[in-house]
């Protein structure tokens, strides 16, 4: 995905001048003369710390680029850094961030909780700090939270699950298929907050199948430190499915269905499925995969029949409303918050802005991935980003 093309809806805000109310001591805040309008501070003296967790996903890439335009069109100064997956790389980014004089810190934490002395130190300087996409934890100095309805993403990835077993259709009715199927459950990085609201909406959907006995799970590995992949990391992914088929899956038995909670996990476990011999395609009795971020080699997976789903998070959206939210802040308000009941981060509720993500199945590729704009038709045939 290219960067221009991504921005589009922060591009419209429009830039107020003059950002007296700016409340950070960094390079944005002018404290001279007031006799002199000249001396407000001009967007150009506003600087924003971008700290993104790693360069390895796409999804990361797409809103770094995002949200660096969407400031950039403001005039505002932008240092965007991406830290590997590691967290001392990380927490000397924003450190430096600080000293560099930011304004406002937008921050995609690696580990949620590692951070407090970082935020304690942007709090002082009277630094305004928005977590992006994952809640940052155990710190009182998170002001905003922007991202997406996380429990219910864990929803959908559920849902995909039992629409590709057929247990449910698509639109939600009840599908014909009886089951037992085998499944198994994977989750992500337990340093991550959003693993946890994930892992609990899906499993809040799956727990009446389980009881009931239409699903199964033959490892017995339910609880969420049993599923979780640290760092979300594909090749640990493809050994977890690689030693679950080989402790549990021997003679007849096969897995039926395998609960994803991001692609690049699922293409690993997709990997350790087909290295077993499973079938080419979900029509011929490939399991059904689940997924997250919609990524354009598991787009192309789920056009090809080999991954069932996705879940749709259009990073455009979320990049738009942490540029919304650092202009309301720069010009001394506060941003407007759709939920301010569920993200309680250790120490207090941080407010936040809920973004809401779709199911991707093989036949709405075009609809919601494709005429959006977040792909092209020719992407989604190569699988690779142009
Ligand atoms: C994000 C997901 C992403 C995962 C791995 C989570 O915090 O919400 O969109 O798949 O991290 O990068």
């Amino acid at each position: 995905m290219n960067a221009k093309r991504l921005m589009g809806a922060a591009a419209a805000t429009v830039l107020a001048l003059g950002l007296a109310a700016c409340s950070g001591e960094g390079a944005g805040t002018t404290t001279s003369d007031a006799t002199d309008d000249t001396s407000a501070p001009v967007a150009e003296d506003v600087r924003i710390g971008v700290a993104m967790p790693t360069q390895t996903s796409e999804r990361w890439i797409a809103d770094g680029a995002a949200v660096e335009s969407g400031l950039q069109e403001l005039g505002y100064e932008v240092d965007l850094q991406f830290a590997n997956d590691d967290i001392p790389t990380q927490t000397q980014q924003i450190d430096q961030m600080i000293t560099n004089g930011a304004d406002v810190l937008i921050i995609a934490a690696i580990d949620g909780t590692a951070l407090s002395a970082q935020l304690q130190n942007a709090a002082d300087k009277g630094i305004k700090v928005i977590a992006y996409d994952r809640l940052i934890r155990e710190s009182a100095n998170v002001d905003f939270y922007v991202t997406f309805d996380n429990f219910q993403v864990g929803v959908q990835q559920a849902t995909s699950l039992l629409v590709g077993l057929g247990i449910l259709n698509q639109d939600g009715s009840e599908g014909d298929a009886t089951g037992p199927f085998n499944v198994e459950l994977f989750a992500g990085s337990l340093d991550d907050n959003n693993a946890f609201f994930f892992f609990n909406g899906a499993m809040d959907v799956l727990q009446p199948y389980l009881d009931d006995g239409t699903l199964v799970v033959p490892s017995g590995q339910l609880d969420i430190e049993q599923a979780a992949i640290l760092r979300w990391q594909q090749e640990t992914a493809q050994r977890r499915m690689e030693d679950l088929l080989t402790a549990n899956y021997s003679g007849d038995l096969q897995v039926d269905g395998v609960l994803s909670p991001y692609d690049g996990l699922s293409r690993g476990i997709i990997t350790a499925l087909q290295n077993a011999g499973y079938p080419a395609t979900v029509a011929d009795g490939f399991p059904v995969v689940t997924g997250q971020d919609a990524e354009i080699a598991s787009v192309k997976l789920i056009a090809d029949d080999v991954q069932f789903a996705t879940i749709f998070k259009d990073t455009r959206k979320l990049a738009a409303q942490a540029v919304t939210a650092t202009e309301e802040f720069l010009t001394g308000g506060e941003p407007t918050a759709n939920d301010t009941e569920t993200y309680e981060n250790g120490v207090k509720i941080v407010p936040s802005y809920l973004l809401e993500s779709d199911i991707v199945y093989a036949d709405n590729i075009q609809s919601l991935l494709v005429d959006s704009g977040y792909w092209s038709a020719e992407e989604v045939a190569s699988g690779v980003a142009e």
